[in-house]
């Protein structure tokens, strides 16, 4: 079985996907860490590079997940990939036509080798799995996801202003909905779930509700 969860940053994606894959007994696969990954090993050498050291990069890079752990080259980045820096330039590569198709790939492969799969992204009911069991696209307002994410991270004490978070998650939409390949864009199939004014527990509950109905009807 799988359960295909897109939407735009910061609307939950990761925390519900997370949980509701131990819940129901499936491998939660965050995509985003995979474009995290090449960001931060793009970052490593500089950040400037040719279509060359991209390909080649793409082609010797060795990225495990296992939970929300990441690892890169045997590396723990984690941690090192939530960075401010990390998110703007995985944006910008994952708009490569050769980024794409390679961790594509390697997704399909991941899930392949698993029974029942909780993938999280911004393409997966549309490219990645277009027979997916179940689609669910998880959204907020931009408000709500920039109010979200300066919680987060005042808990972590770091006091960014909230118009700056505003900013960045703006352009972040804009680049990730607006890009020729692959725009994160529902299908007539994915659900839409506004999370805006939801718990985490009560989206849980609706996405599960909505895995039981559909096992039900098989
Ligand atoms: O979900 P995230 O914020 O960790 O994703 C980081 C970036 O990767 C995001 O700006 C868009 C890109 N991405 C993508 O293009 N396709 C996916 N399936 C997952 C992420």
């Amino acid at each position: 079985m799988i359960i295909a969860i897109d939407g735009p940053a910061g609307a939950g994606k990761s925390t519900v996907a997370k949980i509701l894959a131990e819940k129901i007994g499936c491998t939660y696969i965050n995509t985003g860490a995979m474009y995290r990954a090449v960001a931060y090993k793009l970052l490593q050498i500089g950040g400037k590079f040719t279509e060359e050291d991209l390909k080649n990069i793409l082609e010797n890079i060795s990225i495990s997940l296992d939970k929300d752990k990441v690892l890169l080259d045997g590396e723990d980045i984690s941690d090192k990939i939530k960075d401010e820096k990390v998110s703007k330039m995985a944006s910008k590569i994952a708009t490569i036509k050769i980024v794409r198709e390679k961790l594509v790939e390697k997704q399909r492969q991941m899930a392949k080798e698993k029974e029942c799969v909780v993938m999280e992204g911004r393409d997966i009911g549309t490219v990645v799995f277009p027979n997916a069991d179940i689609k669910i696209f998880l959204t907020a307002t931009a408000e709500e996801r920039a109010k979200r994410r300066y919680e987060e991270l005042k808990a972590k004490g770091f006091n960014i202003p909230y118009e700056h978070l505003l900013e960045k998650i703006k352009e972040r939409d804009k680049i990730d909905s607006t890009r020729k390949i692959a725009p994160l864009k529902p299908t007539k199939e994915h659900i839409v779930i506004d999370t805006t004014d939801k718990s985490i527990e009560e989206v849980i509950e609706e996405i599960t509700d909505i895995i039981k109905k559909v096992n039900l009807e098989k």
